[in-house]
């Protein structure tokens, strides 16, 4: 059974995106919107997948959302929360450095801080005070069950403990937008649990926080997306391949009524199949 759920103001617009390294385009006329979704008596983020095959240009995309790499063409649109609403709809900007959290696959920390150092330095850029910081780590490391780490050093952290102070850091000094570029690679079954915990954790802390990750696991991606894009090389009229990445498909799992369920349902599974045959074409 389909889950109700309402679609409020654009979040994220991708428009027409073009990005080469230098004469070597990428990624070419690509298009995302994504909207904020609401559901009744219940704190839902977005999570977003990217797939496709290597070399397509998803971490070429994701370093244009973070704003790493600018684009050759088109633009990125978020909603500018700094200025009051107009006509129940924020005003929107074009994304900057430092408005979305990038999460590389290795986890990468600081060495010389501990985890209550790293997250108090994520918050540097904030108005809170010393004492609203130290409210907002305590209350976060104690979600993510971190509190015992709290001082400290990399080091001496699990892998699990340093993916989420690694994500947690991101998350506090980015605010709603985070980006993980492959996530689940290399991971063991302990870790990738880890990881979607910590999906779940900021997808239910503010109806606004978005997440776009990109994998090689197609079941997990369903499993955990609410949408899905493909980058891919497209076709011309004559069926030849243009070897520049775009969308070639994007899956709404909400409107399909696969999204927020645990586990894989057979529709789920038809759904994974779908993807592979649409991948294996681009
Ligand atoms: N800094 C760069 N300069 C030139 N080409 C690059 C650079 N980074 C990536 N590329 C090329 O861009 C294409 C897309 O790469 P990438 O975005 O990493 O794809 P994916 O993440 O889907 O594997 C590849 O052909 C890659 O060789
Ligand atoms: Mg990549």
């Amino acid at each position: 059974m389909a889950i109700a759920y309402e679609q409020k103001d654009t979040i994220l617009h991708v428009e027409n995106l073009t990005v080469a390294y230098g004469e070597k385009v990428i990624l070419q006329n690509v298009n995302i919107v994504e909207k904020d979704t609401v559901r009744a008596g219940k704190s839902q983020g977005q999570v977003i997948a990217v797939l496709g095959r290597s070399g397509r240009g998803k971490s070429t995309l994701f370093r244009a959302l973070t704003g790493l790499e600018k684009p050759t063409s088109g633009r990125i649109l978020i909603p500018d929360y700094s200025k009051p609403a107009a006509n129940g709809q924020q005003p929107a900007k074009l994304v900057q450095e430092g408005d979305v959290g990038f999460v590389n696959q290795k986890y990468t920390l600081f060495r010389h801080k501990t985890v209550y150092q790293a997250l108090w330095f994520a918050l540097r850029n904030t108005t809170l005070t010393k004492a609203e910081k130290d409210e907002k780590i305590m209350h976060y490391l104690q979600e993510w069950g971190l509190e015992k780490n709290k001082d400290q050093y990399p080091n001496f952290l699990s892998g699990g403990q340093r993916q989420r102070t690694a994500i947690l850091e991101q998350l506090l000094s980015s605010g709603y937008y985070m980006v993980l570029d492959e996530p689940f690679s290399g991971l063991d079954v302990g870790n990738i649990i880890n990881v979607k915990k910590s999906f779940e954790l900021i997808s239910q802390s503010h109806e606004l926080n978005t997440i776009l990750f990109s994998t090689h696991d197609i079941e997990l991606a369903v499993e955990l997306a609410d949408s899905i894009y493909i980058i891919g090389y497209p076709q011309d009229e004559k069926g030849n391949t243009i070897n520049v990445g775009t969308v070639l498909r994007h899956f709404d799992l909400k409107q399909m009524g696969l999204a927020w369920h645990d586990g894989l349902r057979a529709e789920h599974l038809t759904c994974v199949q779908h993807i592979k045959e649409i991948m294996l074409k681009g």
